[in-house]
C-alpha cells in the first residue's frame, strides 16, 4: 500500500521595511523585490514537497497576529523580523507561545554590521538563524525548517 505524503505547511514571515526590497539599500539588500523573493520560496518548497504562504507586515502588532493565527495551519516559520529582531520582547514572546519551530533569517550579515543589529532577542527561541546570505538564505531557512520538521529527500 502507497503513503500519501502529507506536504508541511509553512508560513514565510516579513518584517518591518521588507516590502521594499529591490530598492532598499541594494548594496546590502540585494536587487530582488519582495514579490521575487516569496516566488522562489514558493517554488522551492514545492519542489520540496511543501506549501508555503508568504506574509509581510509593517506592524509589530500584526506580525503576532500572524504568528498566532500561524499556529492553527502552519508546522513551522521563517521569519525575517527585520528590525523588530533588535528590539522586540513581544514578537519573542508571540514565538515561544505558540510552540512552532521558527528559523530566523536576515538578508545581509548582522553580526559584521552596527553593533545594535549583533544581538537578536528573538533567537533564543528559535531553532537556528541564518544570515548573511542574501535572498537564497530564505531557500536555506525552508531546507533547515524542512530538515527539522523530519521531512529529507
Ligand atoms: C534585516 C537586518 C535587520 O537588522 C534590519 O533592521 C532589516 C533587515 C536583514 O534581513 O538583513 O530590516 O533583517
Amino acid at each position: 500500500m502507497s503513503q500519501k505524503i502529507i506536504p508541511k505547511k509553512l508560513l514565510l514571515l516579513h518584517g518591518p521595511n521588507l516590502n521594499l526590497l529591490g530598492t532598499r539599500e541594494p548594496e546590502v539588500y540585494g536587487r530582488m523585490t519582495l514579490e521575487e523573493v516569496n516566488q522562489a520560496a514558493v517554488d522551492y518548497a514545492h519542489r520540496h514537497h511543501a506549501e508555503l504562504r508568504a506574509e509581510q507586515s509593517n506592524h509589530e502588532g500584526a506580525l503576532i497576529d500572524i504568528i498566532h493565527v500561524a499556529r492553527n495551519w502552519a508546522d513551522g516559520i521563517v521569519l525575517n523580523a527585520g528590525a523588530y529582531t533588535h528590539t522586540s520582547v513581544a514578537l519573542r514572546d508571540a514565538i515561544s507561545a505558540v510552540k512552532l519551530p521558527v528559523v530566523e533569517i536576515h538578508l545581509s550579515n548582522i553580526h559584521a554590521r552596527e553593533e545594535f543589529r549583533h544581538k537578536s532577542l528573538i533567537a533564543p527561541v528559535c531553532v537556528g538563524q541564518i544570515c548573511g546570505f542574501g535572498w537564497r538564505g530564505y531557500l536555506l531557512a525552508i531546507e533547515a525548517l524542512l530538515g527539522h520538521l523530519g521531512v529529507s529527500d
